[in-house]
């Protein structure tokens, strides 16, 4: 295998900068491969690119906002390096398509998320001093089968850690959320394909795959739903931990509860987005769930797993929310404790319901009621924190700490970032440490044989 230095020399240079959630990445990484068969290297310097690409993401304005300013900078390069192409991608390309031609004439080529194994053929359009926008949507069958094209052939090691996308789109069509406009419906991978990903990871140096989707526990494909497809990835050789998000609490059931107990590789931990702590909220927003069932969800899987951790997305100021729903959200985050919240003040989005909706608030109300929430969250995270401090944890190492010295950098099954002093265990490495610490963001161990070793 011909290293990436080797070739930079010959290949062209280019630069990705993604925004968004974890698909984003993966689609960022799908990029560096197709573009590698186009003798495209990775660079990590923007001055130093042939080619940079925004693989962009338009889950709330303010993302959005982020690709038009990158934009705006990215200018001086162009009139540095007229022969520098620039090109858009991701889920504002999904929706804007060709409207963001027309904004920034710096812009090259525009494209969709269906559309990035495309690429090679945009380019040499683009080479060829044509601007291009491609953002059309394939049939199920074809996207399912594009996929693995490139997948097969990457030769590069893959990292310890790795996403695999097991679905694209998604059919809820919750009423803030533009992903089912940007993404498409719904479409599960071939499981033989998922499979043979996953394999190829492992026989290049991954020991940990987190299978992404937007509504990842509906999938479906060939007979095998979700729970069959963890059951067959779970019995992977050199596959320690398998973790999944995000699951969508309606199709959260017992099976899966049973799963996460019960599979070796699969971690204890839970992301269920909840978004609203009321019912009438949760009615507006389309979540198709109550706080009852919710409840019972996470009692399902506190039942079998007392430790899992749990963590949640949840919006504050949606249209209409009033002091009292706001209220519920806050009790619901008392009563379950969740280990981690990712909280967003609602942002309306274009081709979305909710944007349409009565009742928009104002941004300082947004703002005040975030404050709130994450005053109340802060807490429970440092009670949460302080409690792992003397317990043992299985540490998946993923490298050093970028500062200290002799001190690895890893996580435990429950997702918890540790940093191991006086360890000498290197990235794909698992041990047993004991946690000393409990920072802000992070826990301190010592590896579990030092307990026992004079001086320490
Ligand atoms: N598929 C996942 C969510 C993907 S988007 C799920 O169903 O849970 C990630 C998170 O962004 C959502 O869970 C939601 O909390 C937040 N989000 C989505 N649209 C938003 C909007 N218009 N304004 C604010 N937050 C939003
Ligand atoms: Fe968006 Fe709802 Fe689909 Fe999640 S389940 S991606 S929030 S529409
Ligand atoms: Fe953003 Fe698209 Fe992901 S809108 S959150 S990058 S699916």
């Amino acid at each position: 295998m011909k290293s990436c230095s080797q070739n930079t020399a010959k290949g062209k240079k280019v630069f990705i900068q993604t925004y968004g959630c974890q698909m984003n990445e993966y689609d960022t990484d799908k990029m560096f491969e197709v573009l590698r068969h186009e003798n495209y290297f990775h660079t990590d310097s923007q001055e130093d690119a042939d080619l940079i690409i925004l693989n962009t993401c338009s889950i709330r304005e303010k993302a959005e906002h982020k690709v038009y300013s990158e934009l705006g900078r990215l200018r001086d390069l162009k009139t540095a390096n007229p022969e520098l192409k620039i090109g858009v991608g991701g889920c504002v390309a999904q929706q804007e398509g060709e409207a963001i031609l027309r904004r920034d004439s710096n812009v090259d080529f525009v494209f969709g998320t269906d559309n990035l194994f495309e690429l090679p053929r945009m380019l040499r359009k683009v080479h060829k001093g044509e601007k291009i926008t491609k953002t059309q949507r394939y049939d199920r069958q074809k996207v399912r089968n594009f996929i693995p094209e490139y997948t097969y052939q990457k030769l590069q090691h893959s990292g310890i850690k790795a996403h695999l996308t097991i679905t694209k789109g998604c059919n809820n069509y919750c009423s803030f959320c533009v992903v089912p406009v940007t993404r498409g419906l719904e479409v599960s991978r071939e499981p033989d394909q998922i499979i043979a990903e996953a394999e190829r990871l492992v026989s290049t140096g991954t020991r940990e795959i987190c299978l992404l989707g937007q509504n990842v526990n509906s999938y479906k494909a060939n007979g095998v739903d979700f729970v069959e497809l963890l059951q067959r990835l779970d019995k992977l050789d050199g596959l320690q931990r398998l973790r999944f998000t995000s699951p969508h609490p309606k199709d959260f059931h017992e099976k899966l509860a049973d799963a996460i107990a019960s599979l070796p590789s699969l971690c204890e931990q839970l992301h269920l987005p909840l978004q609203s702590g009321s019912d009438r909220v949760l009615r507006r927003m389309r979540r198709w769930y109550t706080m009852e069932t919710y409840y019972q969800k996470v009692a399902m899987l506190r039942e079998r797993l007392p430790n899992a951790t749990l963590s949640t997305d949840l919006i504050v100021g949606f249209p209409g929310e009033t002091d009292e729903e706001f209220e519920m959200t806050i009790e619901a985050v008392r009563k379950i404790r969740f280990d981690l919240i990712y909280s967003f003040k609602y942002s309306p989005r274009p081709g979305t319901r909710a944007a349409n909706y009565p009742g928009h608030l104002s941004e300082s109300v947004k703002s005040e009621r975030l404050k709130i929430l994450l005053e109340i969250q802060e807490k429970i995270v440092r009670e949460k924190f302080q409690a792992l401090v003397g317990t043992e944890q299985e540490v998946l190492i993923e490298g050093n700490h970028h500062r200290k010295a002799n001190t690895a950098a890893g996580r435990t099954r429950g997702n918890h970032p540790v940093f191991i002093k006086n360890s000498t265990k290197k990235a794909g490495d698992l041990m047993t440490v004991l946690i000393t610490k409990a920072n802000q963001n992070s826990l301190e161990a010592v590896p579990s044989s030092a307990i026992y070793s004079p001086g320490i």
